[in-house]
């Protein structure tokens, strides 16, 4: 086999319960995950050394060295197989750059499964999984898609049955948002306010609305402990925010860290209206549609 081509979709976080700060640097979450259909896609060819090309949505913003989330990966299954595979990664990017969609994570998951293949290692799911969960806390869940709750620092997932498709709009913001700050800043606001941080639990209403595939329920139930934090980094999101109720959407969310926004719609028609209804607000670099939930990396 000479190249191997994975797609692989983008997350958006349905419910994210921050818990107080680990003595490791973590937080213990609930994470409620849904994959929706935005995809990178990620192609693995056979070659000695290992080398990674980015392109696509702001591809200028992804390291091409050593630092490539995708790279780390390949190496990480390489020396997880005992052997000195090379690989080249073109990573072709729709996922917005540290947008708070788990791009990175997706382009790693996708890495796994396409490294996998390329090296004919066939290696089960759950050994992906032990090298995706040292990777990153989001890697676990790229490499499984659908809905699922993450628990731990998000890297312990349980699947969830979801009732119906969910319709989406993503509102892209200039630039990107740092995990850690975005963090930093949660636990900053935190101290400030001098309360104690209860243990994250899953919001069993969101839940039964996913089950139910009620998508008017799960829009009043979507939250985000983190979104005080990035609106306080980015405070012209509170406008996109707003701007995406002003117009009717079911729910409204900073996705994961930010800064792009999530907003549920009732169709996959009311989803369209939205977008182009926020496209002319202005309130955003550009808008997406898109759909929940999508399964996990494939092979294409
Ligand atoms: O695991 P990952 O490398 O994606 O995490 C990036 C950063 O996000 C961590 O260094 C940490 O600051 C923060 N984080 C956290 N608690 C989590 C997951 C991430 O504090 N559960």
């Amino acid at each position: 086999m000479d190249s191997v081509t994975v797609r692989v979709p983008a997350k958006v976080n349905l419910q994210l319960a921050v818990g107080p700060l680990r003595e490791d640097g973590y937080h213990d979450l609930v994470n409620v995950f849904h994959a929706v259909s935005l995809f990178d896609e990620v192609t693995a060819a056979a070659e000695t050394g290992m080398s990674v090309r980015v392109e696509g949505e702001s591809a200028d913003q992804v390291p091409e060295d050593g630092d490539n989330l995708a790279i780390r990966a390949a190496v990480a299954l390489a020396r997880h197989a005992g052997r000195s595979y090379g690989v080249s990664l073109a990573i072709r990017k729709a996922i917005p750059v540290a947008g708070g969609m788990a791009g990175g994570s997706a382009d790693a998951a996708a890495a796994l499964v396409a490294c996998n293949e390329l090296w004919g290692l066939g290696l089960p799911l759950d050994d992906l999984m032990e090298i995706a969960a040292d990777l990153g806390s989001d890697v676990p869940f790229a490499l499984l898609g659908g809905t699922a709750v993450g628990t731990g620092r998000g890297e312990r997932l349980a699947p969830l049955e979801v009732g119906g498709t969910f319709h989406w709009v993503f509102a892209l913001a200039d630039g990107g948002l740092s995990t850690a700050k975005v963090y930093a800043e949660c636990d900053r606001i935190r101290a400030a306010d001098g309360l104690p941080v209860p243990e994250p639990r899953a919001a069993e209403p969101l839940l039964a609305a996913l089950h139910a595939g009620d998508a008017e329920a799960l829009g009043a139930q979507l939250t985000n402990d983190l979104q005080p934090a990035a609106l306080r980094l980015r405070p012209s999101l509170a406008a996109t925010l707003e701007a995406g109720r002003a117009h009717g959407a079911l729910g409204a969310l900073v996705s994961g860290s930010g800064p792009t926004c999530a907003f549920l719609a009732a169709s996959a028609e009311h989803a369209e209206e939205l977008a182009a209804a926020l496209r002319g607000a202005g309130v955003a670099r550009e808008l997406l549609t898109a759909h929940g939930q999508v399964p996990g990396p494939a092979v294409v």
